[in-house]
């Protein structure tokens, strides 16, 4: 008799079980249905600019940890604008770009976009802000002995922290490592033996 009574019991919970798991499928498609912790479904997000309650100095954006550095980016160690760290840039950096055919047609690209308005297309100097008078000085020829002689690093330090006089603004944030390097094989192996 028990034995049968547990049989229907076993049945009547198997029915149950199935009409909860059945009614639970979502039948609307268009609704997401009950969600149990709504609060680890839908989790806030923060836009990068706002406000952010959970740091301290409520700002979602941070600072990167001290001593961190981004993936693929490289520190550049002289910073200062002065004659002696654009001669250590010189004697301490190598330029890690082969020279080939395609390289130099790379760094040609970026000469155009980023140089050759003020130094001009041969790099002589006679770039179209100076021509039109936009430009008030002629800027330096890139093809003659003085940049020629300078060791590639140097130039480097040029373009990445701008002249010591201030007149040729940075281009580390347009123009990254890599490319800078190509530019100077370009000015070097194309446009000064031109
Ligand atoms: C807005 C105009 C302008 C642009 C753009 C520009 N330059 Fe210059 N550049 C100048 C001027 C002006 C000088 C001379 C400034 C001085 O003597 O301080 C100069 C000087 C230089 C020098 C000589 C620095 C020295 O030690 O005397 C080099 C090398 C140079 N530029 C390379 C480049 C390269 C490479 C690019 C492109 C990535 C570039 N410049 C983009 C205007 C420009």
């Amino acid at each position: 008799m028990n034995k049968v009574k547990y049989q229907i019991l076993k049945s009547a919970f198997f029915i149950l079980f199935l009409i909860v798991g059945l009614s639970s499928c979502n039948h609307d498609k268009t609704k997401p249905g009950y969600a149990y912790m709504p609060d680890m479904y839908y989790s806030l997000a923060y836009n990068a600019n706002s406000e952010n309650p959970v740091f301290k100095n409520k700002m979602t954006n941070q600072m990167p940890v001290p001593g961190t550095i981004a993936r693929g980016h490289m520190p550049y160690p002289y910073q200062a604008k002065n004659y002696l760290d654009q001669i250590a840039a010189g004697n301490e950096l190598m330029n890690p770009v082969e020279i080939n055919l395609q390289t130099l047609a790379e760094g040609k690209v970026q000469f155009d976009i980023y140089c050759m308005s003020c130094h001009g297309e041969l790099g002589d100097g006679n770039g179209y802000l100076y021509t039109s008078k936009l430009y008030p000085m002629k800027p330096t020829s890139l093809i003659e002995s003085y940049v020629q002689s300078k060791k590639d690093g140097e130039i480097f330090h040029v373009i990445t922290v701008g002249s010591l006089s201030g007149l040729m603004g940075a281009h580390a944030s347009q123009i990254n490592a890599e490319d800078r390097w190509k530019i100077i094989n370009y000015i070097r192996n194309d446009l000064a033996k031109k």
